[in-house]
């Protein structure tokens, strides 16, 4: 049977391949991690649709049967362009989160942190109001909080007051459910639980996309049975930083990684 491709603009995405191998274990999967070009969250839409089509036509190049977007800026700046490029099941990060928020919250105030990128499509902000047009939306872009994943500072009195800093409209509106909108900052949870408290939801996208991964295989009748499947690892640039990187994403030492220059 067909992996499932999966790609982000560097590590961040083995957020998502954890919960992917937890809830599909039979799948193989290929990730690619574009480290040459990391960030994304900086980019210009036209850049991220351009590196998003290319990431895809790699993955395609390895025979897989759906690309998974595991990566926030590029679901909100390139998704509904990509779609419209590809026959391929293409699952990205943000309706999922989405749908969980819309569901979670009580007093129909969502408050949601991304990159620079992310931020300023306001593709959450419309995907919510296409839920309930009631909800508000505060939404904050966290630039440093990248960095700080990146550099293992999750915790400690630098990140914490950058993170006050922040998280400052957010606690100022209110909302009971924020959206965790980086494949990052699920790595800076205690800190942000820290500051808006522990009564806010917060909302980690990685669970939602794994669940819908598997209807869509399950409805196409695509979903391996069987064996244990294998995870790939393709970067385009720097192996040795993915390789020490990858395991405070996935939980565990990540093998099988190569190099490409397809980019
Ligand atoms: N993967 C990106 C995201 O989820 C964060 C890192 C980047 O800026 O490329 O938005």
């Amino acid at each position: 049977m067909k992996p499932i491709g999966v790609f982000d603009s560097g590590v961040g995405g083995l957020t998502v391949v954890k919960e992917l191998i937890r809830q599909l274990p039979q799948e193989e999967i290929i990730y690619f991690g574009d480290t040459a070009r990391v960030p994304y969250g900086i980019k210009s839409k036209e850049t991220v649709i351009r590196f998003s089509i290319e990431n895809i036509l790699f993955l395609l190049k390895q025979e897989v049967k759906l690309i998974c977007v595991a990566c926030n800026t590029a679901s909100s700046l390139a998704l509904p362009e990509i779609r419209r490029h590809f026959k391929v099941p293409i699952v990205g990060v943000i309706t999922p989160g989405v749908r969980e928020a819309v569901y979670a919250t009580k007093n129909k105030r969502i408050g949601v942190i991304g990159t620079k990128g992310t931020i300023k499509s306001r593709t959450y902000e419309k995907e919510i109001k296409q839920f309930d047009r009631r909800i508000k939306v505060t939404a904050v872009a966290c630039p440093l909080f990248v960095p700080f994943v990146e550099e293992g500072w999750l915790s400690g009195k630098v990140v914490l007051e950058v993170a006050r800093s922040y998280l400052k409209p957010l606690k100022a509106s209110g909302a009971d459910t924020v959206i965790l909108g980086c494949t990052h900052y699920p790595l800076l949870k205690t800190v942000i639980r820290k500051i808006l408290g522990k009564e806010v939801t917060l909302i980690d996208s990685a669970k939602q996309v794994a669940v819908e991964v598997k209807n869509i295989l399950a409805s196409e009748g695509l979903l391996n049975s069987g064996h244990k499947g294998k995870s790939r690892f393709f970067v385009s640039d720097n192996p040795e930083w993915f390789s020490a990187l990858a395991a405070r994403f996935l939980g565990r030492r990540a093998k099988n990684i190569s190099r490409v220059n397809n980019v």
